[in-house]
């Protein structure tokens, strides 16, 4: 029966993207969805991305077969050395297997749904998020039936991480739950654990027996240091966890719509950890067959192209250190902009101090709508700004219209 479908909301994310789009004002600003803009506030492909593409359609041999189940080999290879880093024991002693998937969302996807059939639970075991955390978090997880409960990471008070929170959540989770980290440029709110935290965090993670599950969507666009931006997930690998690894390289390649990710499954040193991941392997054939069959080629073939030649590789460092720089510099000058108009040198701080594509302002739901409504400046309701909207002809405005609110 028809009238069985209820009407759904629409995703706040893409329904504020719509809302921008339909805006006729000159000077609105999109502030929203976390894709990079230039300083022109326009989609920026990147050079490294257009040099592979002009290779790719010169190739004589270039087709659209199927690929294999679990993607391009030479990709996935490449994605893994990557974020484990080349020398990395888990490669070296073929403990880990790599699956392509479609971006990051269904690398979390592959994994949930991978742990929802084959991770052993009781009944009081659940998977962990941070609070916030990335909204699709709760419906990917959710779709596969595993019961979700949070852990603090954001201090309202200090618009940095409440870690203590995080800890003893994480220390009281009953043993054996699962705890999704972000490895890096923390979305929604740019705050990451410094090196001791995590490993303190670390400590927590292995005295519980708890199994990490770590999303990477902002591998070297965050700091512009490809190594730096991996250090978490690399630490807790020489550690021996077992674990599972969601990778994204939409932001980092900007090939947002062209869905180019990986997942990876790593288990510790044991005699057993190559028959251990061939047997994941082979369940993950099947739960990525019937899904999506195969994963689509044309990004997969550009990263690959890029991840495995040296000269390109040395242009994507660059690419990724543009991006990184520019956001930096963004930072910068709405915090000075800011702190100038209200004359409180160091009440924006956080702006500076929080990494990645975004800033959690503190902001409260009436004044997103606020400045939405005044000044046509969009950005979710939870006062997350993506700082790539931000340029040199727009950030003395958005600051003005901050500012405003913020007062009244
Ligand atoms: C975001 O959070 O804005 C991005 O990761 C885009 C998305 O798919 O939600």
């Amino acid at each position: 029966r028809q009238d069985n479908v209820p009407q759904a909301p629409e995703d706040p994310l893409f329904g504020l993207m719509a809302a921008y789009r339909r805006d006729e004002f000159e000077k609105k600003v999109d502030l929203g969805i976390g894709a990079y803009r230039d300083n022109n506030a326009k989609p920026w492909v990147l050079p490294v991305v257009k040099s592979a593409d002009d290779v790719l359609r010169k190739d004589p041999n270039l087709n659209h077969e199927y690929l294999p189940i679990a993607g391009l080999a030479d990709f996935t290879t490449a994605a893994q050395r990557l974020i484990l880093g080349a020398d990395s024991p888990a490669i070296k002693e073929k403990r880990a297997t790599s699956f392509q998937t479609i971006s990051g969302t269904g690398a979390v996807h592959l994994g949930a749904l991978f742990l929802s059939r084959f991770y052993p639970r009781s009944s009081n075991q659940a998977v962990y998020f941070s609070s916030p955390t990335w909204a699709n978090h709760n419906q990917i997880f959710s779709n596969v039936h595993l019961p979700i409960r949070t852990y603090p990471y954001f201090s309202a008070q200090t618009k940095g991480l409440d870690f203590q929170g995080m800890k003893s959540t994480i220390s009281d989770a009953p043993e054996g739950s699962i705890i999704l980290l972000h490895a890096c440029a923390h979305n929604p709110t740019g705050v990451d654990p410094t090196r001791d935290q995590w490993k303190e965090i670390s400590e927590v993670i292995r005295a519980k027996k708890h199994f990490p599950f770590f999303d990477c969507a902002y591998q070297g666009f965050a700091s512009g240091d490809l190594q730096n931006d991996a250090w978490a997930v690399q630490y807790f690998v020489s550690q021996g966890f077992e674990m599972c690894i969601a990778q994204s390289f939409a932001k980092n390649f900007g090939l947002y719509g062209e869905r180019a990710g990986a997942f990876h499954f790593v288990t510790g040193p044991s005699p057993d950890a190559q028959d251990t991941v061939g047997r994941v392997a082979s369940q993950l054939a099947i739960l990525q067959r019937s899904e999506i069959s195969n994963p689509p080629a044309y990004g997969a073939r550009i990263a690959s192209l890029v991840l495995n030649d040296p000269a390109l590789f040395k242009e994507w460092e660059a690419n990724l250190r543009t991006m990184a720089g520019r956001i930096i510099d963004m930072r910068k000058e709405l915090r000075s902009n800011l702190e100038q108009l209200n004359g409180k040198e160091g009440s924006w701080k956080h702006i500076t101090d929080q990494i990645g594509m975004f800033s959690f302002t503190g902001m409260t739901e009436p004044q997103v709508l606020q400045i939405r409504k005044d000044a046509h400046v969009y950005m979710t309701k939870n006062g997350r700004m993506s700082m790539a909207g931000l340029n040199t002809s727009n950030v003395e405005y958005v600051a003005k219209a901050m500012d405003k609110v913020v007062r009244e």
